[in-house]
């Protein structure tokens, strides 16, 4: 650490540079093929469209698009965020209940801060998004960890580790989900589960923040209304994102939440950035009006579902018989589980040595296990490099 260690304050203490993190940056720049990060596939980004958007937008509203704006959003965006949930299900609700923030992460960031206290007990999938645990981190909670089946989250155990909770006269204070097509494990929660999930919330009485990233981008089968739309009580806190539906450049997520809820994040992001950028909220408001986004969407999923077939094939011919991986129904990753002596944290430096690269998976689990598992991204490669790439990777698995 540096020499500047002393001044830290005890929170950032916590906050530990990764090794992952450190080793990846090491490939910036060379001839890698990453299968580590999740980025869109460029080829998804309607560049054309928003040109003419950036340029009616300059011509007709020039004088908010570049000024100061509401801390909660632009009218105009938040009026759009209300139809687009609509699409999601998420209906009844009004401008109100939508607040603007600077990518889904920040939704993420502001809501643990406003809600979890150190020794809090928190329910998180397990694996689950490594960004969102790095933000609980920080906030000392009680984890504890749902292990995550073929079908989503295992209930059971989010079930009686409640009733255990209970027994000991502890109460819960909130459940972190992405109930369809999870990061990293690639799952999706069936109706009935997030019917149960909402029970569980309402009798053990906890919050659920719902992470609804990729609930656009499901490519097989439906998309299951998303928690938030069957919430009569309003505990659930929903977060969605521009990030993979329109361009993860523009930083651009929202929240729908209880008005009350809203006022308490509105209060938070005044200290944080006083508001998202207007600029690209008026880009965003008027994507959606423009049916920019929907008319893309069709596009989007067939690319990432041809990618994730190449990637399926290519992993099924080469990795090795013991191997076990999601069949992902949507989003960006494949998760996968290795033998158990495996431990895909120290393979890694090998793995780039020969030009390839992935995210151990011990990076999603909040404890730090599961070292035999990795997450590799189809969105962003070429399917010539998923191909070549998983080639490499499956070779190195069985040596
Ligand atoms: C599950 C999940 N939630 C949230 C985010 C944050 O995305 P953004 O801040 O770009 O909205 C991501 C990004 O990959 C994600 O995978």
């Amino acid at each position: 650490m540096s020499k500047w260690e002393r001044f830290l304050s005890k929170e950032t203490a916590l906050l530990k540079t990764s090794e992952i993190r450190d080793l990846l940056k090491l490939t910036e720049g060379k001839n890698v093929i990453s299968f580590a990060g999740g980025l869109p596939d460029p080829s998804t980004f309607p560049a054309e469209d928003i040109k003419n958007i950036s340029d009616y937008v300059l011509s007709n509203y020039a004088s908010r698009a570049l000024q100061y704006s509401a801390t909660a959003g632009i009218p105009e965006l938040r009026q759009q965020l209300v139809n687009l949930s609509a699409q999601r299900g998420i209906t009844g609700i009004d401008e109100d209940n939508i607040f603007v923030t600077v990518g889904s992460q920040e939704a993420l960031f502001m809501l643990f801060n406003l809600f979890v206290d150190p020794g809090d007990h928190v329910f998180v999938e397990s694996p689950s998004y490594l960004a969102a645990l790095n933000i609980l981190r920080a906030r000392s909670p009680n984890f504890h960890g749902i292990p995550l089946t073929e079908n989503g989250p295992d209930l059971d155990v989010l079930e009686s580790d409640l009733r255990k909770l209970k027994s000991e006269g502890k109460k819960p204070k909130l459940l972190y989900i992405i109930p369809t097509a999870q990061n990293p494990g690639g799952t999706t929660l069936s109706l009935a589960g997030r019917k149960r999930v909402l029970e569980l919330a309402s009798e053990y009485d906890f919050l659920v923040v719902e992470d609804d990233a990729y609930g656009f981008l499901v490519f097989e089968g439906d998309s299951p209304p998303p928690i938030k739309a069957l919430d009569k009580e309003g505990r659930v806190i929903y977060t969605g994102t521009f990030s993979k539906i329109l361009a993860p450049g523009f930083r651009l997520g929202w929240i729908v939440a209880d008005k009350d809820i809203i006022h308490e994040v509105e209060l938070y992001k005044q200290n944080v950035d006083l508001h998202t950028p207007s600029f690209t909220q008026f880009i965003a408001a008027e994507a959606i009006r423009r049916n920019v986004i929907q008319n893309n969407l069709p596009k989007i999923r067939s690319l990432y579902k041809r990618k994730r077939d190449v990637m399926l094939q290519a992993i099924e011919e080469h990795f090795p018989k013991d191997a076990k991986w999601s069949k992902p129904v949507g989003g960006m990753f494949v998760f996968t589980w290795l033998s158990k002596q495996k431990d895909t944290l120290s393979l890694l430096p090998r793995a780039l040595e020969r030009g390839v690269a992935y995210v151990p998976g011990s990076s999603f689990y909040y404890d730090y296990s599961g070292r035999n598992t990795m997450r590799i991204n189809f969105s962003f490669p070429t399917e010539e490099q998923i191909r070549k790439g998983i080639e490499i990777l499956g070779q190195l698995l069985k040596e």
